[in-house]
């Protein structure tokens, strides 16, 4: 069962200006990234077995809602039909499962999911409300689990910095540099616990032979520890700001602790190769913002990305309204008029995203 921390975990819902449907290319892009991934995937599935497949069950973890939501189990589906062309094999019949939170916004999931099952020929849909770190699907019964920019989403924020009155984020800069190992460890090990769950879950769930292509908010092994932040540092900075200026509470600000944990590679290996039931064919560690990104990384883009994500998080924790979060919005986007200021602060806090393509052992 999820506990309290998760049932309020949800991206903006709907399809308004705020909304994660209308904030989340930059994650599209990551989406796209695991294009190759997912298609070699299929390709393997259909290929190692003696006897073509004539049906398969491909559930996405963490779809939230809007155009993301069937992006990565639309490209399965495109591939396991031109298997079928390219060995000349009847339709197999196709079940895709949407999973994220109660909160989620399945209203809107479902009309896409209408939408979907008509374009597509033998398809049928559903949806699997719950959290990842817990059971969705009966024993054996997938064939290729696929999960984009959710799993660094923790099942609750580390018990003993609460209990220890540990802010994640203390506004004292020398503070929180000395204090920095205690909250990264207490992360750490939440993560730890949080993935090795989510593997075993899914061992169980996934049938013999079977696949997952994730992928994560991380770090790369090679950063250095004492140089480590958060995964959400740009988030804590705004709201940092915002409270030196008395415009939220600091007591609240010293409370508050986002349940996110981005690993770097090679702990991402340990836990995996710890857990034991899959072994990893490919990880790839990429850049968010290489490229034609680029255009995705403006002040207002970026401040309003933000606030799609963690706006229902900080308003529950804040008990503040959307006139806090529009101040939020100017605050970041204040913060990171100066031109470069805001790759400059990317560069300080390096992220990169972490996709791994993983087969079940036994
Ligand atoms: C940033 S969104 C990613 C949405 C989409 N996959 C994408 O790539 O754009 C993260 C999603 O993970 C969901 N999530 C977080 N923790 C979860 C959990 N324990 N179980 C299921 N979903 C969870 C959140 O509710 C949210 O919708």
């Amino acid at each position: 069962m999820a506990s309290q921390h998760e049932q309020m975990v949800h991206m903006n819902r709907g399809q308004g200006k705020t909304s994660y449907a209308r904030n989340s290319s930059l994650q599209n892009v990551e989406q796209n990234r695991m294009r190759l991934m997912i298609e070699e995937t299929i390709a393997d599935l259909c290929s190692t077995s003696s006897l073509f497949p004539r049906n398969m069950v491909v559930a996405d973890l963490g779809c939230s809602s809007g155009p993301n939501a069937l992006a990565l189990v639309s490209v399965a589906v495109d591939a396991i039909h031109s298997q079928c062309l390219h060995f000349q094999q009847p339709q197999v019949e196709v079940c895709v499962l949407l999973n994220d939170l109660p909160d989620n916004d399945f209203n809107m999931v479902v009309t896409s999911l209408v939408a979907f099952q008509q374009s597509k020929k033998s398809v049928v849909t559903g949806i699997v409300p719950g959290s990842f770190y817990g059971r969705l699907f009966t024993s054996g019964s997938l064939h290729l689990v696929c999960s984009s920019n959710s799993l660094h989403w923790l099942s609750k924020a580390p018990e003993e910095l609460k209990r220890n009155q540990i802010p994640a984020y203390d506004i004292d800069e020398n503070v929180r540099v000395e204090r920095r190992h205690v909250v990264i460890g207490a992360y750490a090990r939440q993560f730890r616990k949080d993935f090795t769950h989510f593997l075993e879950m899914r061992a169980k769930e996934l049938s013999s032979g079977g696949r997952m292509v994730v992928s994560l908010a991380g770090r790369r092994s090679e950063e250095l520890a004492s140089k480590f932040t958060h995964a959400w540092e740009s988030v804590a900075l705004v709201l940092s700001e915002m409270a030196s200026k008395g415009v939220i509470s600091k007591e609240k600000f010293d409370s508050f602790y986002i349940p996110i944990y981005g690993p770097s590679d090679e702990e991402l290996r340990e836990i995996i190769k710890l857990e034991g039931s899959f072994s990893i064919r490919e990880m790839q560690v990429h850049e968010p913002s290489s490229g034609s990104d680029n255009m995705l990384i403006t002040p207002s883009k970026i401040a309003n990305l933000l606030r799609a994500g963690f706006e229902p998080i900080i308003v529950q924790h804040f008990g503040s309204s959307g006139e806090m979060m529009d101040e939020f919005v100017r605050t970041a986007e204040r913060r990171w008029s100066k031109e470069g200021s805001l790759q400059q602060e990317m560069a300080r806090n390096p992220r990169v995203t972490l996709a791994v393509s993983l087969k079940k052992v036994v």
